[in-house]
């Protein structure tokens, strides 16, 4: 009995450990501004960037990753004209260091704050959604650089073999190696599920 009774609160203090991990990244949810009423109701036809993230569980993480950024916004804004390059969950998954967690861990002993590891964990955040956007839309793919919204740091689209009578963009390789697997045209922008991420260099 006596253990027992011992042993409750030990759980529930790894498993709210566990939640504020996961929370860290998710508690800035009230800083997004909410769409801007649009004055045309025509352009309501195609959805929104935002829109279309919204309904592709193959991307949760990276929406949930972008909902907490200013690009948000851009997501949102029918005005925005830009290019996202979405990394499906598999993709995401398959990071060694998570886009929130710096990209190269602390020395051992080095500790610090919960403050600063919100600090960075937003910095890490913000750098690694700016990376997947390029802020114009539509573009031209194969042989094309572009720079992205992350200071620095352009993408590029080399042209492989394929079906010449298909669409470009499955005939491009991203950055040399990330193949795009769907494309689909926005109100405001274009988005393209990639089969990887943009790594930062
Ligand atoms: C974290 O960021 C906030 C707001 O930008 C700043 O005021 C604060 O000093 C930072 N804290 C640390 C420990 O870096
Ligand atoms: C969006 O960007 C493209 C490419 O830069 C440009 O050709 C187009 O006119 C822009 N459209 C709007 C609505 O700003
Ligand atoms: C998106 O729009 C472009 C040009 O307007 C068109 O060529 C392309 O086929 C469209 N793609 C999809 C998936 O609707």
């Amino acid at each position: 009995m006596k253990a027992f009774s011992l042993a409750i609160p030990l759980i529930l203090s790894f498993a709210l450990g566990s939640l504020a991990q996961d929370q860290v990244v998710m508690s800035h949810t009230h800083d997004i501004t909410p769409p801007e009423p649009d004055s045309s109701p025509l352009t309501h036809a195609e959805p929104t960037l935002f829109d279309l993230l919204t309904i592709e569980p193959s991307v949760s993480i990276f929406f949930s990753y972008a909902r907490e950024t200013k690009s948000s916004r851009l997501l949102v804004d029918q005005k925005s004209n830009i290019t996202v390059l979405v990394p499906t969950n598999r993709a995401v998954m398959a990071l060694a260091r998570k886009p929130h967690q710096d990209p190269v861990p602390l020395e051992d002993g080095i500790e610090i704050s919960e403050q600063e590891f919100d600090n960075r964990s937003k910095r890490n955040v913000e750098r690694w959604v700016s990376l997947h956007i390029i802020p114009e839309a539509p573009i031209f793919l194969a042989s094309h650089t572009y720079p992205t919204l992350a200071d620095g740091r352009s993408v590029s689209f080399k042209e492989i073999e394929g079906d010449a009578t298909a669409p470009e963009w499955t005939r491009v390789l991203l950055n040399g190696e990330v193949q795009i697997l769907r494309m689909k045209n926005a109100s405001n922008g274009v988005f393209y599920l990639i089969d990887g991420t943009v790594v930062d260099e």
